[in-house]
């Protein structure tokens, strides 16, 4: 497929030529504070990138320097070779060190409120953050973690998770956070993966005023591998637990005699950090590998220039809605924004508990002043209402952000003016769970912005759009994104999978980092993300995978074969349609019968997978539009999805008669 023809894209493709100059209040006070500062910077670090990355690298703390910044063997990065830091070191000690360990590092809000409305809110300062992490790095390693053990964490948005993250990091025992949306088979895949014999997790996590029953789907996953032998659980809902002898453990027991002096462990700058899943194009989720000091360099740099952070500024209070278990809530909830010294900000539950303003009423409440969440949220709010806005002051509001999948132009100029009050810069950040970190965006006091684009490569960055043999292409014409140059925070590979990371990164445009989204690049300069060139469908801003999805549905006993696409959603970018041959005699079309099966098929997808990845979608067929070579055509799938009319060329399929059928049926 090529990359114009992607479907999963929500972008208009109209011409979007609207420019909104970085607002002039906004533009007088910030780090970058015009167009012509950011190319200086940007040439710069693009010519001279070991000099520009070293300086960047110099205001963090190291136990060691480096002696080589970069050391390039294609596909290959070491970065700040021979030097030794502690991402929780720098997180945390060093705001001590610097005399700031009063200062608020990190609030929490609970989910569920009281009979006055009034939630939980916790603050953690610099200092108590450190003595929660030094102690329970003591509880680890007393379980006998050391560095390098794989450390598998399922938790909901509660502090511990940070906690815990930061305890791992502090000893050097890489994390994998599991998002704790996904199911008991999501986990025991990873934790087999990555060969990890250890998790934390909770008793359950509020959502929607219900616990989320974490520790029942941990016990659901280790029936199914023996590899764990210790499970470590935080006590937050209270709801009824199994704990078993001998391998599980309550955190506040093991907790009750840890010292809270733990010194952090000087790590190699290419030390594991950290194991992050995502979903690719075949069955198998992708273990990203980060290491620890180019992640740390290059998500402190970014936390920076993207959002403006001041830490100087005592009104400052970094709001990101992400969930920790995705790679925006490990590098800006976490590791980018701490070492910033300005407060992250944490929500544990839904958007819409107790009412749909609930987002609004925490802005107003801690006078958020940078707000960073994804379009599908966005356009969620939108259908909501404007009403729940109104409801409140967010004045505080001085920049948004987006991230995770294209906004479109709709969206964004809603999010502008209902949130941002005309007055805030719009940052709408491109990159992914292997970038480790932004790499195209606007400088909110420096770049125009026009509603749609992500415009602007990161400082370092080294972005392009060019055809299959990596020629650039011309203005407005489609193409492949494509990064040339090596950046600190790239993904060092895939866990256990070398030939995977070469072939999905490094061999469809040789000689460049390929993220599969397909682009364009305007008369301005700006880039356009007009969506996935793999089988990858960006689903509410989350990555998933067809071939993850049908091998879900093949394990049923009903399925004999499923082919899964994506097509537009108004809510949630695109949602997954799957096509299903049946090994049992098919039900009737809108038959009782028919309408249960399908329920059944999204509900298993949901127990595969986890909600998330549940189809929008079911239609079962005797068999699906193959071409006369055997090859399934998707983009037919995808238009009966969708609901268009069947305008593309079918004369190569072997059975028209099926795409008639299966568009007589409906979605
Ligand atoms: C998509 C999330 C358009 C893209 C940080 C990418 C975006 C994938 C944007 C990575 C954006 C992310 N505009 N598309 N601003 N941000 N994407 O790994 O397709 O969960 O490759 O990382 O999301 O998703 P991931």
């Amino acid at each position: 497929m090529s990359a114009t023809e992607s479907s999963a894209s929500t972008t208009s493709m109209l011409q979007e030529n609207r420019l909104f100059p970085p607002p002039a209040e906004f533009a007088k006070d910030a780090h970058i504070s015009s167009l012509e500062q950011y190319e200086q910077l940007h040439q710069r670090s693009i010519d001279e990138p070991e000099a520009f990355w070293a300086e960047v690298a110099e205001g963090l703390h190291w136990f060691k320097k480096w002696e080589k910044v970069l050391d390039w063997d294609l596909p290959d990065a070491k970065w700040f070779v021979g030097g030794q830091t502690n991402l929780a070191y720098n997180c945390l000690d060093r705001q001590i060190d610097d005399g700031l360990g009063d200062k608020v590092a990190l609030v929490f809000e609970g989910e569920l409120v009281d009979d006055n409305g009034q939630p939980e809110v916790v603050k953690y300062t610099y200092a108590e953050l450190k003595r929660e992490v030094c102690r329970f790095a003591n509880v680890l390693k007393a379980q006998g973690v050391r560095k390098g053990d794989v450390v598998t964490i399922y938790m909901g948005m509660i502090p511990q998770l940070a906690i815990a993250m930061l305890a791992c990091a502090r000893i050097g025992a890489p994390h994998a956070i599991i998002f704790g949306g996904f199911s008991a088979q999501a986990i025991c895949d990873r934790v087999e993966d990555g060969k990890s014999k250890i998790v934390v997790t909770a008793d359950g996590s509020w959502r929607r005023g219900k616990p989320v029953p974490l520790k029942k789907n941990v016990d659901d996953a280790l029936e199914m591998t023996k590899l764990v032998e210790k499970v470590i659980v935080y006590q937050r809902c209270k709801n009824d637990v199994t704990m078993k002898d001998g391998r599980d453990q309550w955190w506040h027991d093991l907790e009750k005699d840890a010292s809270d002096d733990c010194p952090a462990e000087p790590m190699d700058s290419e030390d594991l950090a950290f194991i992050l899943y995502t979903s690719g194009s075949t069955g198998k989720p992708k273990g990203i590998m980060h290491t620890t000091g180019g992640y740390l360099v290059h998500t402190t740099m970014t936390s920076k220039y993207t959002f403006d952070l001041k830490p100087d500024d005592p009104d400052e209070m970094y709001w990101c809605t992400a969930d920790i278990g995705w790679i925006t809530g490990h590098s800006y909830i976490v590791y980018g924004i701490l070492p910033n010294r300005v407060p992250t900000l944490m929500y544990e539950g839904g958007p819409n508990f107790p009412a749909e303003d609930r987002f609004w009423d925490i802005i107003e409440r801690h006078k958020v002043t940078k707000f960073y969440t994804a379009p599908t949220a966005i356009r969620t709010f939108m259908k909501w209402g404007d009403e729940h806005i109104d409801k409140h002051d967010l004045s505080s509001l001085k920049l948004l952000g987006t991230v995770g999948e294209p906004i479109n132009p709709e969206a964004w100029m809603w999010y502008r003016e209902k949130i941002g009050g005309n007055r805030c810069p719009i940052v709408d950040t491109w990159w992914q769970t292997e970038t480790g970190g932004h790499m195209l965006t606007p400088m909110p006091g420096a770049t125009p912005t026009t509603p749609g684009s992500c415009c602007r490569p990161m400082l370092g960055i080294d972005a392009a759009v060019v055809n299959s043999e990596g020629e650039e292409v011309g203005t407005n014409e489609g193409g492949i994104l494509v990064i040339r140059k090596p950046w600190p925070s790239m993904l060092r590979g895939i866990y256990g999978d070398r030939q995977r990371f070469i072939e999905t990164y490094w061999e469809k445009v040789p000689g460049m980092y390929c993220p599969a989204d397909g682009a364009r690049k305007d008369e301005n300069g700006n880039f356009w993300i007009t969506g996935r060139i793999d089988d990858v469908i960006l689903v509410a801003g989350h990555n998933i995978g067809t071939m993850e999805v049908e091998s879900a549905l093949v394990s049923h006993d009903s399925v004999a074969e499923a082919a899964v696409v994506g097509f537009p959603h108004e809510v949630k970018g695109n949602g997954v349609a799957a096509y299903v041959i049946l090994r049992v005699p098919m039900p009737a079309p809108g038959s009782d019968d028919a309408k249960a099966l399908q329920k059944e098929l999204i509900q298993h997808v949901g127990k595969e997978l986890g909600p998330v990845a549940k189809p929008d979608q079911v239609r079962l067929t005797e068999a699906l539009p193959k071409t006369r070579s055997g090859k399934i055509m998707r983009r037919l799938l995808r238009d009966i999805a969708a609901g268009n009319d069947i305008t593309s060329d079918t004369s190569t399929l072997e059975d028209r008669t099926i795409v008639d059928k299966l568009v007589a049926q409906g979605g």
